[in-house]
């Protein structure tokens, strides 16, 4: 029987009341669906996972322990942060993350890195019986929308640590002189209580190198801020973010131990962030699977805004809540916006049963007639002639020619 070590290691962890190893084990077994091209089943354990972590309360119990590791002063409520003396700025904010969001959504990969992480701070006795110590500094890379900032966020919740929040606007002064001190300031801050610091928008500050324009002054303000980030590295925890990684400079990239790129969910990362974002709404497996087709590339910021809309869209139309209508209201919503990257959703923004066609004819998508059906509520007769009559290619085609 396939897959059968993996179901017994899943068994065994299950047994043994470790759900951190049946979740692991669990990802294994996606991962090996995945690859034979059970993409249905795949999503379907995903689902289940994610559906674990969100009823799993965020309390840092796991790494509670690490707090007592992490040096400084406890950061209470109502502490000021420090300003920039010329205007006053602020040159951080302090967050003190809520324990009642929700892990995000991650692929395999992503998702191994930041449990990795965690684990490393829950097990430090550990890795110092080998002379190491857990990773400090962590820089986030993606494109907009991808999940960096509620990342570092769900970092600071499970570590159990308040986020210090570098304002990069604060910190750029007029004045680069003051630039440099304040960079001096925030550091002086962050390391002194037990705390994430989180740079996000990093660029802003590294790119600044490439400055043409008093370039004397900028060296120095670049040069401070990597001082203060080797220093750093002797107190807390360090998170920095960027959108361009080609922006940053290697000797900042080098700064951190290690580095989180995020990107575009995979296709059963995306049914559960689609699943997620249309709840309270609870729809079947199939349209979860249409709706993953039609945002193939989009970012989860994206999942999310298109997911809202339909719901608006939705709830306005009295359309009953099950599949045809949710799908309706995708393909309006796909209508109203501009424009699309894939050619699924551009087809269903013009043409739903062209649409209907086109999922019927691709193999990839493995639905069956019924289940085309159930989340489009065309009877299957009209699926099946649609099919035949190849509706989608005209559109596909025109497509293409673009
Ligand atoms: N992987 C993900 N899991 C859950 N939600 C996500 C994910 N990626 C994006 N989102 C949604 O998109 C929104 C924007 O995410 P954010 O972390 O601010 O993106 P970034 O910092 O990369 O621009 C979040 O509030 C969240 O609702
Ligand atoms: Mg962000």
């Amino acid at each position: 029987m396939e897959h059968f070590a993996v179901i017994q290691s899943i068994v065994r962890a299950g047994l043994a009341g470790d759900p951190e190893a049946v979740d692991k084990q669990v990802l294994r077994l996606r991962e090996r669906l995945e690859k034979a091209g059970a993409t249905k089943e795949a999503a379907t354990l995903e689902r289940l996972r994610a559906a674990a972590r969100d009823t799993q309360e965020l309390a840092p119990s796991r790494v509670e322990m690490s707090r007592g590791h992490i040096s400084g002063e406890v950061l209470e409520q109502g502490v000021n942060p420090p300003i920039d003396r010329e205007t006053g700025a602020r040159l951080c904010t302090v967050d003190f993350p809520g324990r009642n969001g929700r892990a995000p959504v991650y692929g395999a990969v992503v998702s191994e890195t930041v449990e990795g992480l965690l684990r490393e701070w829950a097990s430090e006795a550990a890795l110092q019986e080998v002379g190491v110590s857990p990773t400090r500094s962590l820089l986030i890379y993606g494109p907009p929308g991808s999940g960096k900032t509620i990342t570092a966020h769900y970092i600071a919740v499970r570590l159990g640590l308040p986020l210090v929040v570098a304002r990069i606007d604060g910190l750029i002064s007029s004045f680069l002189g003051t630039t440099a001190r304040n960079i001096a300031n925030l550091f002086d801050f962050a390391n002194r209580y037990a705390c994430v610091l989180l740079l996000d928008e990093f660029d802003a500050l590294a790119k600044l190198r490439d400055d043409p324009q008093e370039i004397g002054e900028i060296k120095r303000v670049v040069n401070t801020l990597l001082q203060n980030l080797d220093q750093r590295h002797n107190f807390g925890i360090t998170i920095a973010i960027t959108n361009h990684d080609r922006l940053l400079d290697p000797a900042v990239w080098r700064r951190f131990e290690t580095h989180l790129q995020l990107g575009e969910p995979d296709e059963p990362a995306r049914e559960s962030l689609i699943a997620r974002f249309l709840q309270p709404l609870e729809p079947p497996a199939s349209t979860l699977r249409v709706f993953s087709y039609c945002l193939a590339g989009c970012t989860g910021a994206d999942i999310e805004r298109v997911c809202t809309a339909v719901k608006r869209t939705l709830a306005l139309s009295g359309e009953s809540h099950d599949g045809p209508g949710l799908f309706h209201a995708l393909s309006s919503v796909l209508a109203r916006a501009p424009q699309h990257d894939h050619v699924a959703a551009r087809i269903l923004a013009v043409d739903q049963e062209a649409f209907i066609s086109l999922i019927a004819n691709d193999g990839t998508l493995s639905l069956k007639q019924t289940e085309i059906g159930e989340a489009t509520g065309y009877g299957q007769s009209r699926v099946s002639d649609l099919k035949k009559a190849k509706r989608h290619l005209p559109l596909l085609e025109a497509s293409h020619a673009q």
